[in-house]
């Protein structure tokens, strides 16, 4: 092939690529393009064309239509996904059911699990229903499960799966909800698979519900640009009631993105509620984050504040740039954006707390620990600090350590900070 096919071929590949980002969302910028070009070269296998630039070429080749999208979605989506996943999300819709009860409100609750893959989430969350909040009765629980990809929702409809999908669970404690066929598969209970709806909706362009208590779209914003992620997140946003939430994957939360919404930070999650008022403007995604104090916890282990209790500069370039690579899908070039803005600003306490406080978000306890030590170098009596260095500890099992952390950061807090303080308080409480 002559260097001149070599660029004809590249861009075919190029604009299959934005045809398909236009239509689906699905981004293939940076790192993903390999991923789109070998999912080109089985699609043509499937397809009978005789590889990827065939593929790339028929894909740009007619108008574009549902049947496309659903075609690419099977070859171009990822169905990782497992029972009882981050299970605060589903302590999170208990709370919401127990609400609801409480309230005295006749209506349904009414879930949506917004790219549901294979099923093993909206089952997860009709089944932590059925089991944590026995007193709900199934027919006041309305859950919609959906997603791009059909051949994934013909999975979840026939709710049968394999030990896999509870490799964080064990199946056997799951009955009667999950019962064994006796040949390594494991089929939901009928009663619990007629709770849920399934129906293809692409996040993308389609027709979204509306009225939902709680939305949980985990793992998928990944998969979008960030303008694309930030028009998904709106338009999930107005299919909530006002005061539902939205759960993402806490690597998918920055309060840049999730305009209208006060972040609540657990321990190990991040949820966002809804506020009443409109959401405002978009902001630009590359613009600076404006990091919000989130409302207190409504659950056990909160982390209460995710701005830094003493004054960040505004224009703070580099957690910037860090927030729009982690938001652009680009992991580890966010942490690595990050080290390098951890070194050039060793002197500020501000950024070192906020970037402890990232790493921790991103699953990055060593660098979050290195961030931490620095912020009590400069500022030795921050509480917040401790509080953050107690999460480092607890999570690596050091629990009395841990506990000596939260009773230094209970007495830094003081009445200055009394809400740190009092989450301290209530977590060393729980410890004992
Ligand atoms: C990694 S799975 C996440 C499954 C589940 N939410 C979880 O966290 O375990 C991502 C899902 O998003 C779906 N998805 C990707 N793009 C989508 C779109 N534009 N509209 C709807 N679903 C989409 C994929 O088909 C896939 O099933």
């Amino acid at each position: 092939m002559s260097a001149i096919d070599d660029i004809v071929v590249a861009d075919v590949f190029d604009l299959a690529a934005q045809r398909v980002e236009a239509a689906t969302g699905l981004t293939f910028a940076g790192l993903r393009r390999r991923q789109f070009d070998a999912a080109l070269e089985r699609m043509a296998g499937a397809l009978g064309l005789p590889g990827a630039a065939a593929c790339a070429s028929w894909l740009l080749a007619g108008p574009w239509d549902d049947a496309l999208s659903a075609l690419c979605a099977r070859f171009l989506t990822v169905g990782e996904t497992y029972f009882l996943r981050e299970p605060r999300a589903f302590d999170l819709v208990c709370d919401q059911a127990r609400a609801l009860l409480a309230r005295g409100t006749v209506r349904p609750l009414r879930i949506w699990s917004a790219g549901c893959c294979t099923g093993e989430e909206p089952y997860s969350i009709a089944l932590a229903l059925r089991r944590d909040v026995p007193q709900l009765p199934p027919e006041r629980v309305d859950i919609l499960a959906t997603d791009l990809n059909d051949a994934f929702l013909d999975v979840a409809r026939a709710g049968v799966y394999p030990r896999w999908s509870f490799r964080r669970t064990d199946p056997a404690e799951l009955a009667p909800f999950i019962q064994s066929l006796g040949d390594g598969r494991f089929e939901v209970d009928a009663t619990l698979r007629a709770q849920v709806r399934f129906a293809q909706l692409n996040l993308a362009s389609g027709t979204y519900p509306s009225a939902m208590d709680v939305i949980v779209c985990r793992n998928v914003l990944m998969y979008f640009g960030p303008d694309q992620a930030a028009r998904v997140v709106a338009r999930l946003r107005a299919a909530l009631v006002d005061g539902g939430w939205l759960v993402v994957n806490a690597s998918e939360a920055s309060t840049r993105l999730f305009q209208g919404f006060t972040p609540v930070y657990l321990e190990d999650a991040v949820f966002f509620r809804k506020d009443a008022l409109p959401a405002p403007a978009p902001v630009p995604v590359e613009s600076a984050p404006a990091a919000a104090r989130p409302a207190p916890a409504p659950r056990p282990e909160p982390l209460p504040a995710a701005a830094p209790t003493a004054p960040v500069a505004p224009d703070d370039a580099a957690m910037a740039r860090v927030h729009a690579l982690a938001q652009a899908g680009g992991r580890e070039e966010a942490l690595q954006c990050l080290r390098r803005a951890v070194e050039a600003e060793a002197l500020s306490a501000p950024l070192q707390q906020r970037a402890a406080l990232f790493a921790l978000e991103q699953g990055d306890p060593a660098l979050a620990r290195h961030c931490v030590r620095r912020l009590l170098y400069l500022e030795p009596d921050s509480a917040f600090g401790h509080y953050l260095w107690a999460l480092i500890e607890d999570a690596a099992g050091r629990r009395p350590r841990a506990r000596s952390l939260l009773r230094d950061c209970r007495r830094l807090a003081g009445a200055a900070d009394a809400e740190l303080g009092g989450a301290a308080a209530a977590w060393l409480e729980r410890m004992s």
